[in-house]
C-alpha cells in the first residue's frame, strides 16, 4: 500500500458567514462549524485513503472566538497518522475579517474516519509519511490520543457492564 504524506490531502476550505448561518447575536452556529469541519475532515480523509469515508469519533472541539456575520471562515484540514482502518485527520479553523484582513484561530479538532466498502466493513488505510517537525510531533502524538480514546470507550462500556 502506497506510503502518502500528509501535505497530499490537505484540504483548506474557505467560507463567507451569511445571515443563514448565524444565530440571534450575528454569530456563526456551532453546528454549522461543525458540519464544515465534519465535510473539510472527510475529504482529506477520502484523498488519503481513496474509499468512501464515514465518521467514527470527533473529539473535544473547542470554540475559542466567535465567528461574526460577514467573517470569512477558513478550514484547514489534515491527516495526522493512520492506524489500521482508522485514520485521524486534525481541523483547525481561522475568522478573517476579509475588510483589514486580521485573522484569528477560531477553533481546533482531532476527527476519527474509517474508510469503508460497500457493505461497511471497513478497510485497510494507506499509511501516513509526515515530513515536516510539526506533522512528525502530531504523528507520534496521534497514538497516544487514540489509546486515550479506546481506554475511555472500554473504561464506559466495563462500568456498564
Ligand atoms: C466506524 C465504523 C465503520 C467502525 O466499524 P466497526 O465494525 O466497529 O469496525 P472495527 O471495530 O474494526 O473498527 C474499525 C476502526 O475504527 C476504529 N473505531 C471504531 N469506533 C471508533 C470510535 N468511536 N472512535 C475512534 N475510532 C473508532 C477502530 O479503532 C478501528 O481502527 P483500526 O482499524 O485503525 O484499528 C462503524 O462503527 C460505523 O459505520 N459507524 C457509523 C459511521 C457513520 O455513519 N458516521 C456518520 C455519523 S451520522
Amino acid at each position: 500500500m502506497n506510503i502518502k504524506h500528509p501535505s497530499d490531502s490537505e484540504v483548506i476550505m474557505t467560507h463567507l458567514v451569511l445571515p443563514n448561518d448565524t444565530n440571534q447575536l450575528g454569530n456563526l452556529l456551532g453546528g454549522k462549524l461543525m458540519h464544515w469541519i465534519d465535510i473539510a475532515a472527510a475529504l482529506t480523509a477520502m484523498r488519503h485513503s481513496g474509499r468512501v469515508c464515514v465518521t467514527a469519533s470527533v473529539d473535544e472541539i473547542e470554540f475559542s472566538e466567535p465567528i461574526k456575520l460577514g467573517h470569512v471562515v477558513v478550514i484547514r484540514s489534515v491527516i495526522t497518522r493512520a492506524f489500521r482502518t482508522s485514520m485521524e485527520i486534525f481541523v483547525e479553523t481561522w475568522r478573517e475579517d476579509p475588510l483589514n484582513n486580521v485573522r484569528a484561530k477560531a477553533s481546533s479538532a482531532y476527527l476519527t474516519f474509517v474508510g469503508i466498502d460497500q457493505y461497511g466493513k471497513p478497510l485497510q488505510a494507506p499509511p501516513v509519511d509526515p515530513v515536516s517537525e510539526e506533522e512528525q510531533h502530531r504523528f507520534e502524538e496521534a497514538a497516544i490520543r487514540r489509546e486515550a480514546r479506546l481506554k475511555y470507550r472500554e473504561t464506559i462500556r466495563a462500568r456498564r457492564g
